[in-house]
């Protein structure tokens, strides 16, 4: 008794707000304010105004996989209720719960409405549009990236009223106008949901996150030979070489390097641009580096699996880029050690 007593005063005294916590987990991408990044923003009147708690509460606890947005299942539901509370006292309208009906419309038809009047930015399949948020790589034309709609955190999220409204209302000083003012009817909306709805069954998944971290070869020549082999093999694709170095070097006062252990760095601009304007972090990895290594057993060489990097930032988009990469290390590792 008295123990949970104990338990239950310290779990209430170290309880973060909501401000403390977006602050923590959201802020990074949505900003301060939720006045939008990386992330949508969030604190648009016609964005708050326009959801109900649930769907805010599911979309943190589920995040939305291979969106960037993470989902936050490790927080306690206390702590989703403080954030839900706080998105929403950003709302000066009254809250209303969206009924959990089911809306019937033909998918046929929802699928033609959709190819005419939403794909052009949500994407062919709804997978949303490529790039991040509102200020990094979208379309200078479009303010804010479009979601992506046949995802499972967004379809889990929202009810079929929800998604109906937003089409009748639109989000105002967003891309996202109202399709009922554009001339679609009430009929042509309720089809849409229906085919948007049966996407739940389509949805993309992250197809990347059981890679190994590390790609690895073994090489049969010394050291040496392996890293000029390696060298050639990169030049020989275009790639540039920035720099080669020891490992160690510049961690270790000169001279005492671990001859042992080279890295060489190297890229290739076009894939560089391409790269960092659907996903800014992907500047983590770039440029590309690959490691040779000798040790008892032999020389290696040793490389960051380029196909862990989209499961790691939950990002869809960065898939072609990441097995176009994941190719190029396979052919330079294989060149190197032939
Ligand atoms: C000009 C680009 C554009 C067009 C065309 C467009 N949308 Fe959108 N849509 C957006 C943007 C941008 C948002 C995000 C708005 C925001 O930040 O609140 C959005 C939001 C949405 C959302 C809410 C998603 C979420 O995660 O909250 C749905 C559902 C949606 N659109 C469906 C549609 C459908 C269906 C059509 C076609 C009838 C359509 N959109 C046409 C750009 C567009
Ligand atoms: C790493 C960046 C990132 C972090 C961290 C992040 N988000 Fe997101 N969030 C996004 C992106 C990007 C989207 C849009 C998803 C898409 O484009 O399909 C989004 C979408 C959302 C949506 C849906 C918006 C809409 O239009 O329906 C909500 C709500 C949301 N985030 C809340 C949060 C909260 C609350 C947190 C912190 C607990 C958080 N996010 C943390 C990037 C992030």
């Amino acid at each position: 008794m008295a123990l949970s007593l104990v338990i239950g005063l310290q779990s209430y005294l170290s309880a973060k707000t909501g401000e403390e916590l977006f602050a923590k987990h959201c802020e990074a991408c949505h900003g301060e304010n939720g006045e939008g990044g990386v992330g949508v923003p969030l604190s648009l009147p016609s964005f708050v105004d326009s959801v109900d708690g649930d769907y805010l509460r599911k979309t943190i606890r589920l995040g939305r996989p291979g969106r960037i947005m993470p989902g936050f299942s490790q927080l306690k539901p206390e702590e989703i209720e403080s954030l839900v509370d706080m998105i929403l006292s950003w709302s000066s309208k009254e809250k209303k719960d969206y009924p959990k009906m089911n809306i019937v419309g033909d998918t046929i038809k929802g699928s033609q409405l959709y190819l005419t009047h939403c794909k052009v930015c949500h994407g062919q399949k709804g997978q949303g549009s490529k790039g991040t948020g509102v200020t990094f790589s979208r379309e200078r034309n479009l303010p804010i990236m479009a979601p992506a709609i046949a995802n499972s955190g967004f379809l889990a999220a929202a009810t079929d009223t929800m998604i109906r409204d937003i089409l009748i209302n639109g989000r105002e000083s967003t891309p996202m106008i109202s399709f009922l003012d554009k001339g679609l009817t009430r009929s042509d909306i309720n089809d849409l949901v229906a085919y948007i709805r049966s996407l739940e069954k389509e949805r993309v998944d992250l197809i990347h996150l059981n890679q190994s971290p590390i790609i690895r070869y073994d090489s049969d020549y010394s050291l040496e030979e392996t890293v000029n082999s390696l060298k050639n093999a990169i030049t020989g694709r275009n790639f540039r070489i920035i720099r080669t170095q020891y490992l160690n070097e510049g961690l270790v006062p000169e001279g005492q390097e671990n001859k042992k252990q080279v890295i060489v760095y190297f890229c290739n601009f076009k894939f560089l641009f391409d790269s960092l304007a659907i996903d800014p972090r992907i500047g983590m990895f770039l440029p590309c580096r690959i490691t040779v290594i000798e040790t008892e057993e032999g020389v290696s060489i040793l490389a960051a699996n380029p196909l862990a990097i989209s499961a790691l930032f939950n990002n869809d988009a960065l898939n072609d880029s990441c097995v176009e990469l994941r190719n190029i290390y396979e052919e330079l590792l294989e060149d190197a050690t032939l």
